[in-house]
């Protein structure tokens, strides 16, 4: 499911998007710590997920392939989204309002203005935000001592590992098959990413 650093430590799972750094070690033991807020702070990436994935519908329904699996997309996200307000529940947690994610707003920022260069950006950007949930839910799988929600978070990553090829290979359709491209424009994004988690710092929330 996920490849391993030389200390073991899991990257970016087995698709197209390699990231340029880890999370900081320190990541884990804090998120450990404070699960509860990382709980609801994940609800809310789930949420945001499946909404992405109506937007990404709603604005680029002529994209070949898109339409069907952006709504595919959305129904396995929401389905995420049940299960951990399932499991706050169980936890007595409410999802409150949402306090915005700065990570996510960092990447957005390198999207391209232009109509093509907006929707190549949009569906990376995408990819490599699943590569990092990827990487932060298999962290969760390995250091949770809870056998149920192990598994839970291990699947969940595994998921989350197949959206970052989906949204990849989108973005080579949207980009005309040019991969030589896509994968230039990937570089670019995924260098802003690891200065982007630099400047969010540790927090106690899945990005
Ligand atoms: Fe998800
Ligand atoms: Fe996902």
């Amino acid at each position: 499911m996920s490849r391993l650093t030389p200390d073991r430590r899991p990257l970016s799972g087995e698709g197209p998007v390699l990231l340029k750094v880890p999370s900081d070690p320190r990541w884990l033991p804090l998120a450990l710590e404070r699960f509860n807020e990382v709980l609801v702070d994940h609800a809310h990436c789930e949420k945001k997920a499946a909404v992405n994935a109506l937007s990404m519908l709603q604005t680029y329904p002529d994209l070949p392939g898109l339409p069907a699996q952006m709504a595919r997309l959305a129904r396995e996200e929401s389905a995420h989204l049940a299960k951990v307000l399932d499991l706050m529940a169980a936890r007595g947690l409410t999802l409150g309002r949402d306090a915005g994610d700065p990570y996510a707003q960092g990447l957005q920022k390198v999207i391209r203005t232009s109509h093509e260069g907006r929707k190549v950006d949009r569906l990376l950007v995408a990819a490599v935000i699943e590569a990092r949930s990827c990487e932060r839910l298999s962290l969760l799988a390995e250091g949770l001592e809870d056998p149920l929600l192990r598994r839970f978070y291990g699947e969940l990553a595994q998921s989350e590992d197949g959206h970052q090829a989906l949204f990849y290979r989108l973005a080579v359709t949207a980009a005309g098959g040019d991969e030589a491209s896509v994968r230039a424009r990937l570089e670019e994004i995924l260098v802003h990413e690891a200065e982007v988690l630099t400047q969010v710092g540790l927090r106690a929330a899945i990005h």
